[in-house]
């Protein structure tokens, strides 16, 4: 009975969907058959000025005024915002009302930890949590349309933007994104509140070439398809609204012309039904590319490739009509091109409400927000290293702390925080000097800056550390060090910060390294100079009440690598789901360059492939992170060894916290398919669970993967599950776990 009352309650929910759905199909035909070709190509037309612009040009009120705008970008002024959208509504001709955009990255005043960071929390709820919170306060001054998530895998920190990205890992990339989308605009895009989110930038930017921002991207299908476009397959099923093309060229062809990424890939084969809109010029960058040969020929392989609307340059605006004149563009295509924008529109409901009305009911840095902040952040720690259990600080009376990001209230934020004020912001210097009394914190920047290479107060850092039990130095990269077109071919703490420590360690005194930057940082030379060290990324608003937390031991660390950390810049890429080679290295043949025998025979050495010099392992693995508890994993059980292609995996283990405090693991159940034909990773992450447990709790973690999950996109483009052995692992990093096996028949 109960059964039958849930079916027709669902079954006249999702006639309510497709009468939804039909009653737009209906509203957007009627609406451009009443439109003019002028009107059709400025639904297409994303304008806007620098993110830092506060005006509204006579030029551009005109322009809407005669509705050959669909779009603005970077408006910040909400009285300008109602302004214009009222010239729209009032005064265009179909009274089409315009989206306004803006990268809401992390937050927009109340700011989280970089997506990075996030990431690290491996948390959905909080990642969705804090996405519902920025869009709430985007919305409540007059944004509609944020230009995230960034859901582009990157295997090399190098990038500038792997800060805004999820990390390295296709299945926790494809999961963050459904939760960034769900969060931009829940269940319903109309509700006040909600924004449409834009899952960016499509295709395979993250593997830009030698991590340079913008550069070439060769790739085989297979890797496109199983590591870089799942989580882009992942936002078309969470309903992302709409896309954004990349900078990049994807094996010759650049993105925003790209035919087989827009359409036989987003609208054939995923069902794609947003818009597509071009990256900042992306269209007319195809003639630098050495793609097209002007503006009119960008105008015409973007809108051939299926490439909706264009950002910034204005290559639609000045040919389609002449294009669609020459018969080289169809009218079909461009109305294809204008219902993709104008079905967006309706479902946004941005005709019933233009006005972002229910806007003041969403506060700005609300306390509830600002408490969400602090427990992202948190939640976003990583503990790498903490010697003789130096951390947390419980014992110690007289604390240094020095270091250039212990109070840069702006460099905590990191990158893309266009409306982040750093007067909001809380430094960890604060925040411990109200934990631990202002007389007990013994404070020197060092340096004042991160670049800063000056040791001219060196010395007073020196004296500060002297007369303290234990120094916590603040490291890492200032905000603009990282994000769009900021990477760097060393990623070592820039400036004199290492010669600081150094300088820092002759005092005798454990030195806590507390990082804040957008990427993983090399520490390994600096090692034997410090007992204990804490990813922070760029944390944010509430960056100091969340370190002094943790620290001091208030709360317990829990977030675990999405990104592997090397040892030296030369290893990079470097990421734990890579091949096997036919010479996988391994410790028993592997010698390092300074064991090498003077005059060694040519191949006398194990003949495997790795560095010399570097190994062939990281600095720290995958999935990897330390707690202030301990967590002991049991034999893991696998219920059914022998599998067909339509059963599920089932996996139990039982995770104990052997330690003497609460706390919360993250477990990850890793696959590999042995043997395929095409090779596979190493590992795979198949899936993960979080369980917080009491000091001496055990629990039992159940995982259940249909085996249609464990396939592979081959270089056809064709999806196989191939029987044979997988090995399994549930540990606790990608570096770790008893290796056990099951068969798919
Ligand atoms: C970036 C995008 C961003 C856009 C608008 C571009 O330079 O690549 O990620 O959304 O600018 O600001």
């Amino acid at each position: 009975m109960k059964q039958l009352y849930f079916f027709t309650i669902a079954f006249f929910l999702s006639l309510a969907g497709f009468a939804q759905t039909d009653s737009i199909e209906h509203k957007v035909n009627a609406l451009v058959q009443k439109m003019s070709l002028d009107e059709k190509v400025g639904q297409l037309c994303l304008k806007g000025t620098s993110s830092r612009s506060k005006g509204l040009s006579d030029e551009l009120k005109d322009q809407v005024r005669k509705g050959l705008v669909g779009a603005i970008l970077n408006l910040t002024d909400t009285a300008l915002v109602l302004q214009i959208q009222k010239i729209a509504v009032e005064e265009s001709p179909n009274h089409i009302p315009l989206l306004f955009g803006r990268d809401v990255i992390h937050g927009y005043k109340t700011i989280f930890p970089i997506p990075l960071g996030l990431a690290a929390s491996w948390d959905t709820t909080l990642i969705e949590k804090t996405s519902e919170i920025a869009a709430n306060e985007s919305y409540s001054r007059c944004i509609n349309w944020t230009f995230a998530p960034m859901v582009d895998i990157c295997r090399d920190p190098r990038w500038g933007r792997i800060a805004e990205s999820p990390g390295e890992d296709p299945y926790l990339a494809s999961i963050f994104a459904k939760a960034y989308i769900n969060g931009f605009q829940g269940n319903n895009l109309a509700e006040p509140g909600r924004i449409l989110a834009c899952a960016k930038h499509f295709a395979a930017y993250g593997a830009a070439e030698g991590g340079r921002d913008y550069n070439t991207v060769s790739i085989s299908q297979n890797t496109l398809r199983n590591i870089y476009l799942k989580p882009f397959k992942s936002s078309v099923d969470a309903g992302a609204a709409t896309f954004m093309t990349s900078f990049n060229d994807l094996n010759g062809i650049p993105a925003s012309g790209n035919t087989f990424l827009l359409k036989d890939v987003l609208r054939t084969e995923w069902k794609f039904r947003g818009f597509v809109v071009s990256d900042w010029n992306s269209v007319t960058e195809m003639i630098p590319h050495g793609y097209c040969t002007d503006e009119k020929d960008a105008a015409l392989k973007a809108a051939s490739a299926g490439l909706d609307m264009e950002m910034t340059s204005q290559a639609y605006a000045h040919h389609l009509k002449t294009l669609i004149a020459e018969n080289k563009i169809t009218i079909a295509e461009l109305d294809e091109m204008v219902k993709n924008i104008l079905r967006i529109k309706f479902r946004a409901g941005i005709f019933e409400n233009p006005y972002f009305e229910g806007r003041e009911k969403f506060a700005l840095l609300d306390p509830a927000s600002l408490a969400l902040a602090k427990s992202a952040a948190i939640k976003s720690f990583v503990l790498l290293k903490n010697e003789k259990n130096i951390l947390p600080l419980t014992v110690q009376k007289k604390i240094a702390v020095i270091g250039p990001l212990a109070n840069a209230p702006k460099e905590q934020l990191g990158t893309w925080i266009f409306d982040g004020n750093k007067n909001d912001s809380q430094t960890p210097l604060t925040a411990l000097r109200n934990m631990y009394g202002t007389e007990n914190i013994n404070y020197v920047s060092g340096l004042t800056y991160s670049r800063d290479e000056s040791q001219a107060i060196f010395d007073q850092a020196y004296k500060a550390a002297k007369k303290s039990e234990v120094v916590l130095f603040f490291a890492g990269e200032e905000a603009i060090l990282s994000g769009e077109a900021h990477s760097r071919a060393d990623i070592r703490l820039p400036g004199a910060q290492e010669e600081l420590i150094k300088r820092l360690y002759k005092a005798g005194k454990p030195i806590v390294l507390i990082i804040m930057a957008g990427r993983p940082i090399v520490i390994e030379h600096l090692l034997p100079y410090i007992s204990a060290v804490v990813m922070a990324w760029h944390p944010g608003t509430m960056a100091g009440p969340a370190l002094a937390d943790v620290l001091s031991g208030k709360e317990n660390f829990s977030g675990k690598l999405p990104v592997t950390w090397p040892k030296t810049v030369g290893q990079i890429p470097i990421y734990y789901n890579h091949t096997n080679t036919g010479r996988p290295a391994d410790s028993t043949s592997f010698v390092g360059i300074k064991d090498i025998p003077i005059e060694a025979w040519q191949s006398s050495l194990g003949n495997t492939s790795h560095y010399l010099d570097a190994g062939y392992t990281p600095q720290y693995p995958f999935g990897y992170g330390l707690s202030y508890t301990r967590f002991t994993y049991a034999k893991t059980t696998i219920e059914k060894n022998t599998l067909t292609k339509v059963d599920s995996l089932i996996v139990t283990t039982t995770v104990t916290n052997t330690g003497n405090r609460i706390g919360t693991e993250t477990v990850q159940l890793y696959v590999q398919d042995v043997t395929a034909s095409l090779v596979r990773p190493v590992r795979e992450l198949k899936a993960f669970a979080q369980v917080e447990l009491k000091a001496g709790e055990t629990k039992t973690v159940r995982f259940a993967i249909a085996v249609s999950e464990l396939g592979f996109y081959n270089n056809e483009g064709i999806y196989l599950i191939e029987p044979g052995t997988f090995n399994l692992w549930v540990s606790a990093n990608a570096a770790d776990g008893f290796k056990q096996s099951f068969e798919v028949k």
